[in-house]
């Protein structure tokens, strides 16, 4: 179980988040819906640890992490830029957080094959991943993200730069690969539809408070 409680933060004297609480619990994607500017992505960045509330706690699995750096969190992000290593190919950007958690060069290198296979990219390992179209960059992404075995999956609009039959069918794809992985994890998007085919439960973003949508 994933758990916000009473989070506050402000932006420029303004609230952006107050006594914001949430619950998500393990395999259960829930998602965060809200106009530009609403503090979506700052609500996200507190989960990663990338930014620190004003006041209230950060909570996994019963231990309080809001002071825990971002690395040791176990969460993986993915936000529209996704930011793969251009100087690397597909394989070695899929085995790079193994090897930062010290898994040796070759066996991260085997694991990240057989992720990339699973996700219907073995043919790519060799690639630049400049060379992938942006269906295929995402599902990299998704491997690199998978593949450290997360706590917790923090998906900021992540399909929003592909067309739209490509965004369907990734949405079915990572929300079964969220289930099977039996991950908690939030989805940051605008978009209704993207929530309703991603998500259990929604909550709007309006006036720095979590309003319950289903
Ligand atoms: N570090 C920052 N630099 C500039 N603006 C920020 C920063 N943090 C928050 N803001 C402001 O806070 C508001 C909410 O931002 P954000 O969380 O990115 O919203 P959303 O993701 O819902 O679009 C925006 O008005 C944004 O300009
Ligand atoms: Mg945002």
């Amino acid at each position: 179980m994933l758990e916000l409680r009473d989070i506050a933060k402000q932006w420029d004297h303004r609230p952006l988040l107050a006594g914001v609480n949430l619950r998500v619990a393990a395999g259960e994607t829930v998602a965060l819906l809200g106009p530009s500017g609403s503090g979506k992505s700052t609500l996200l960045k507190i989960v990663a640890g990338l930014e620190a509330p004003e006041a209230g706690s950060v909570w996994f699995e019963s231990q309080d992490i809001t002071n825990l750096p971002p690395e040791r969190r176990g969460f993986a992000l993915m936000f529209q830029d996704f930011a793969l290593f251009p100087h690397l190919n597909v394989q070695d950007n899929v085995a790079f957080g193994l090897i930062e958690q010290g898994v040796p060069r070759h066996s991260a290198r085997e694991r990240a094959k057989v992720m990339l296979e699973r996700l219907g990219l073995g043919e790519h390992t060799e690639a630049r991943v400049w060379t992938l179209s942006g269906g295929e960059q995402q599902r990299v992404a998704l491997a690199r993200a998978l593949i450290t075995r997360p706590r917790a999956l923090l998906l900021d609009e992540p399909f929003s730069a592909l067309d739209a039959s490509l965004r369907d069918q990734l949405r079915a794809e990572f929300r079964n690969r969220i289930q099977a992985a039996g991950m908690a994890a939030i989805l940051v998007t605008h978009d209704e539809q993207e929530a309703r085919a991603m998500a259990q439960h929604a909550w709007g973003l309006q006036d720095a408070r979590l309003v319950s949508l289903w």
